[in-house]
């Protein structure tokens, strides 16, 4: 076996609890498909003795549309997880520098170790780059999360102009950049050196049929669609996720809902006098002290514990934006917490 997987860390990909219990703990969509998504995959339940189209045109249509970008420029894989994999297997050779500013998502460290590159993780307390970093690293590539998972926040316009001008390529991350206002898509179109990465498992809440894309230029897209799995998505998968696109007013109708509620659960918690992070995703970054995780996990409340995360010192809890039901019971339990903890 190679010697790096000796030091890859696994990568944590949280609980999966059972039963009758509050999720808020993978960053997922808490929202059922639109009934339109929900058939379309049914329907396509007849084809499945069928492989997929290998090109997925259709799919990468329905994007191009839904992006108005030219369907050229798009690449699919099997969640964007796989297309992380894949940009650093089209661009990084052995030894080549790839700067991971942190804190942020820890898959990429996973599939820049795996081309055994080298590493720099430098830390930005909470995750505001300064390009200045990048000036004397001259990065192969750089891998920016924007909102970044776990700060939520977005990175500014003009620190990726800057870490463009030295770094030779720059993977954008926006898994969550619909529940933002702001997105680099534009960012492909004038520059040259940049892969902006999109996922099909967050807005349009489809986490469990595996559907990412990558923007790039047209270069890059035909690297990764040539090493990509051949048949990376299933068609039930391919048929859902064009149907979603069709049902974009549902969706943004469902995203409207989860960006009130956020703002919502910051303003409890800062009452609660949490340290909490102000967020563009569907999660919120809370700093704590305690036992807060286990006293939530008893109450079958399950969030994400985030223990000295590299850039990130101490406890934290990463709280993924449910309804308003299930937010509610997070709150309530979370200010009997409080008392408790101030009695
Ligand atoms: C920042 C970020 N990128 C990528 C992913 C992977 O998403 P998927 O493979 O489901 O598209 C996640 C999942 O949580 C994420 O948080």
């Amino acid at each position: 076996m190679r010697s790096v997987l000796r030091i890859i860390n696994p990568y944590d990909a949280g609980v999966f609890p059972e039963g009758e219990v509050i999720n808020l703990s993978s960053n997922e969509n808490p929202y059922k498909p639109s009934k339109a998504v929900k058939k379309a995959y049914l329907d396509s339940m007849t084809k499945i003795n069928r492989y997929p189209d290998a090109s997925y045109s259709k799919l990468k249509i329905a994007i191009s549309e839904y992006l108005g970008i030219e369907p050229e420029r798009i690449s699919v894989g099997c969640g964007s997880s796989e297309l992380i994999s894949r940009v650093c297997e089209v661009l990084v050779e052995e030894l080549d520098r790839v700067v991971i500013p942190m804190p942020s998502y820890s898959l990429y460290l996973v599939y820049a170790m795996l081309r055994e590159a080298s590493i720099s993780t430098p830390i930005f307390e909470k995750y505001e780059i300064n390009p200045n970093f990048f000036e004397d690293l001259k990065p192969k590539l750089t891998i920016i999360c924007s909102p970044n998972n776990p700060t939520g926040n977005t990175v500014k316009k003009d620190v990726v102009e800057r870490i463009l001008e030295s770094s030779e390529y720059v993977l954008i991350d926006e898994a969550y950049a619909e529940f933002s206002d702001e997105n680099f898509l534009n960012f492909v179109l004038e520059f040259d050196n940049v892969i902006v990465l999109r996922s099909f498992s967050k807005f349009f809440g489809l986490a469990g049929l595996r559907i990412g894309y990558a923007i790039s230029n047209k270069e890059i897209s035909d690297a990764i669609e040539k090493i990509r799995l051949p048949f990376a998505i299933s068609s039930p998968g391919v048929e859902a996720a064009i149907s979603a696109i069709k049902s974009i007013e549902y969706y943004i109708e469902v995203r409207n809902k989860i960006i009130m509620e956020r703002e919502r659960i910051f303003y409890e918690l800062k009452k609660m006098e949490f340290e909490v992070f102000p967020s563009k995703a569907n999660f919120l970054l809370v700093k704590v002290q305690n036992d807060v995780f286990e006293f939530l996990k008893d109450k079958d409340v399950f969030v994400r514990r985030i223990d000295n995360l590299i850039g990130l010192e101490g406890r934290y809890l990463r709280i993924t934006i449910g309804k308003k039901e299930e937010n509610n019971v997070l709150i309530k339990f979370l200010r009997s917490y409080r008392c408790k903890s101030s009695a």
